[in-house]
């Protein structure tokens, strides 16, 4: 089967938007919004517009709200000035032939009262303080976050329409569908995973109480938006920013048919720790959980190569993948994947922060103009 296409260059329909490959662009933070007020620049949308060649660009996490924030210099979808500046980096991206969804963020307890309004303390399902770090200016470095407060039940309404209110915002930004950012220990899935919700309301305690909040934002965003532009990301067994789940097969099995039953375009699993080390294989038996409830397009993550990608699609375990770091050093990974070429390394010391050295300045393919494909 030497001459069988390459599943990852071939074209496909998420929710009804028509992708050209299936190279997808991870949601990646890169902490270099413009100051004051966290807004998008020309810079970032020079960063994004490089990368168009993705099936689908998912921006980095961008805060709903500012009680939605918990890094220095991330962006926000909040203020006019930030829709202006993310409409620059739409722009820019159409222009280049590509497309692109916002990642819709909130970070719960994975903040400091340094980045919250009025200094007070970040919120959550339960006041449970997080192993776990932040940074909150360009010299802190990474700094401990500490005991968050509990959400009041009559609270968790306005939480959700920080929400609602990023999508619209993401519309009138020129996106072309929103990502709802559930993974990775944030305020979604918080409320998810057993071992940061010990709620007693209807938001805690059974998987079906504990699905309640992310499931409230999903149907406020599909209100905005519509099923084929929404899609949701889950990290059912990563560990990163302290998290635990009793059952995660379970949790996410009733998750899976939630999402199905509603009908929403895709779910992007991380099927491994945030850093992409997957020493114990990938959660199968979660993967499978999530394949048997949700029928729609399942977008595999963390630590894939080109290789492992078509795999894992020709066996039918994901429809397409997202690229994190490879993309990040690679602006044209889905062309250097259809020649079979020799990939960038990245560079982790410019990950976050800093300007274009190691944003903008990883070589393209000397022929290989970013979009024109
Ligand atoms: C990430 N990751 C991430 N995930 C997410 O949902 N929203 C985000 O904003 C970020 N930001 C981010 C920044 C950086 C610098 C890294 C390295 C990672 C996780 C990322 O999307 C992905 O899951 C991991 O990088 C694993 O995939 P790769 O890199 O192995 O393809």
């Amino acid at each position: 089967m030497t001459d069988a296409p390459d599943p990852l260059i071939q074209p496909w329909i998420l929710g009804d938007l028509q992708l050209p490959n299936r190279v997808l662009m991870a949601p990646l933070t890169r902490a270099r919004a413009g100051q004051p007020g966290d807004v998008p620049t020309a810079l970032n949308a020079g960063y994004y517009r490089q990368r168009a060649g993705a099936g689908l660009i998912v921006t980095e996490a961008t805060q709903v709200s500012p009680q939605g924030k918990g890094y220095a210099f991330t962006p926000g979808i909040h203020s006019t000035d930030q829709i202006e500046g993310w409409r620059r980096v739409t722009d820019a991206v159409h222009d280049a032939g590509g497309r692109i969804y916002l990642q819709l963020w909130h970070v719960g307890r994975i903040s400091r009262p340094e980045l919250q309004p009025g200094g007070e303390r970040p919120v959550a399902p339960s006041a449970i303080k997080p192993d776990a770090m932040t940074f909150i200016s360009a010299d802190s470095g990474m700094v401990e976050v500490g005991e968050p407060r509990a959400l009041e039940t009559e609270e968790i309404p306005e939480v959700v329409e920080q929400f609602r209110r990023g999508a619209v915002n993401a519309r009138e930004a020129g996106f072309d569908g929103v990502e709802i950012h559930a993974a990775n220990g944030y305020l979604l899935d918080q409320f998810l995973r057993s071992g940061s919700n010990r709620r007693t309301d209807a938001y805690g305690g059974s998987v079906a109480n504990r699905l309640r909040f992310p499931l409230e934002v999903v149907d406020a965003v599909v209100g905005v938006w519509g099923t084929q532009r929404t899609g949701i990301r889950v990290s059912p067994t990563g560990s990163f920013n302290d998290m635990v789940d009793e059952d995660p097969v379970a949790t996410n099995a009733a998750l899976a048919v939630a999402l199905q039953t509603r009908g929403i375009a895709f779910m992007e699993v991380v099927e491994d720790s945030f850093q992409g080390n997957h020493a114990d294989g990938r959660p199968e038996s979660v993967i499978e959980a999530i394949r048997t409830g949700f029928h729609r397009s399942y977008i595999g993550n963390g630590a894939y190569n080109a290789r492992e990608a078509r795999e894992r699609i020709r066996e039918g375990r994901c429809d397409l993948v997202t690229f994190g770091r490879p993309f990040i050093a690679n602006p044209d990974l889905p062309e250097r994947i259809r020649r079979n070429a020799p990939l960038n390394d990245w560079d982790e010391a410019t990950f976050y922060g800093g300007d274009e050295r190691g944003y903008t300045d990883y070589p393209t393919l000397p022929d290989n103009q970013a979009g024109s494909a």
